[in-house]
């Protein structure tokens, strides 16, 4: 049985042995080959856009881990980007955008969407050709709300203050930024299918920040729209849902999004974690801090999820993305640990 058909059993809510892994993160800054070949490239944004170096730092982590996955090297804001909003990234600062009012919704510009993301196409098209078959390719996008919080700011911010308060202020407008960008989150998704991508993620990093009624609102309907429209048009393509946060109401997520996996930050306790199992696949979770300090603190945080998860559906990963200060030796024995994982 190969990987690739391995992540898409374990999504299609099988038990694997050992799991199959992969980091979010996994082409980024602690891998010395990324470090030089950004040097080279110009902007991170550069990066995105170009093929060439799309491609490469996108296998840089196959290479030398040969993950059982292997995620398009992106950025989720190349969608609001591709919409005709400004966007730089400064070293140190993150993603910078100016801010965006209610008015500016209705000048959203989608005319020149497809031609904009050209080249992710064209990565994803070269990436299928170019990975071995049995690595699965994910394709991504940001969920609608986590991107409409930093086209309102303009920036990251702690708790999101200023999209909650515009859409408390401007609910129509919330609304109809919301719907723009499942549209077009959704064509962006299904042109990555048609381009070779075999899983799909939807990163929704700023789920925890919703109070109820706007969770639902913000988080699941638009979520849940995009899921409709992809699987209207590709049922048999996976996808991870991983709203970031979302604590007691992962349940509510899975449900009422109907995504095939769902992502598990490492705060979701593992007896939760075991109930969501019950309803399909998860992915996750270990802290990205015990990839950075290693030893027993790795070794017990990776035992735990393999004791707990190991025996249903898993995908063993991090609960959010690997930081630039990770060492290459512990991601090689976290590797080592779940690959000796035989379910016994
Ligand atoms: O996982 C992967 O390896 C695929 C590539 C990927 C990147 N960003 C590359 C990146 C993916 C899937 C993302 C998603 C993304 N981008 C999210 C959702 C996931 C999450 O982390 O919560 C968000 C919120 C963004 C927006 C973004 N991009 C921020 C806030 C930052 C700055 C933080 C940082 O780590 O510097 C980025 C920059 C970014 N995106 C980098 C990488 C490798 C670092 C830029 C660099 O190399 O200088």
């Amino acid at each position: 049985m190969t990987a690739r058909r391995a992540m898409l059993d374990v999504l299609k809510g099988e038990t694997v042995f050992p799991p199959p892994l992969w980091m979010m993160r996994q082409a980024g800054r602690y891998l010395p080959e990324y470090r030089e070949t950004r040097k080279t490239a110009g902007s991170f944004l550069d990066l995105c856009y170009n093929p060439d170096f799309a491609v490469e730092v996108t296998l840089q982590p196959i290479r030398r881990f040969d993950f059982d996955a292997s995620i398009l090297f992106s950025d989720i804001l190349v969608v609001p980007h591709a919409l005709g909003r400004d966007l730089r990234f400064e070293e140190g600062r993150g993603p910078l955008m100016t801010p965006m009012s209610a008015s500016d919704v209705d000048r959203l510009d989608g005319s020149n969407f497809h031609q904009h993301l050209a080249p992710v196409y064209e990565t994803v098209r070269r990436l299928r050709a170019e990975l071995p078959a049995e690595t699965t390719l994910i394709g991504f996008c940001g969920a609608p709300w986590t991107l409409a919080t930093y086209m309102i700011a303009g920036h990251g911010t702690p708790d999101q203050a200023p999209a909650r308060l515009f859409a408390y202020r401007n609910p129509q407008a919330m609304q109809r930024l919301l719907s723009v960008l499942v549209d077009h989150s959704a064509q962006y998704l299904i042109r990555q299918v048609e381009a070779g991508a075999d899983v799909l993620q939807i990163f929704d990093s700023w789920a925890g920040v919703l109070d109820e009624a706007s969770f639902e609102a913000c988080c699941v309907k638009p979520v849940a729209e995009i899921v409709r429209k992809v699987h209207a048009v590709h049922p048999n393509v996976p996808i991870i849902g991983f709203p970031k946060g979302a604590g007691s109401r992962y349940q509510n997520y899975r449900a009422g999004t109907g995504v095939n996996g769902l992502g598990l930050d490492w705060t979701v306790p593992l007896a939760q974690a075991r109930e969501l199992q019950a309803g399909g696949a998860v992915q996750g979770n270990l802290d990205p801090l015990r990839l950075v300090a290693g030893g027993r603190a790795l070794s017990e945080g990776v035992a735990a999820i393999l004791d707990v998860l190991g025996q249903g559906p898993l995908i063993f990963n991090l609960g959010h993305g690997i930081t630039p200060e990770a060492p290459i030796e512990h991601v090689e024995a976290m590797i080592r640990q779940v690959r000796s994982y035989s379910g016994k």
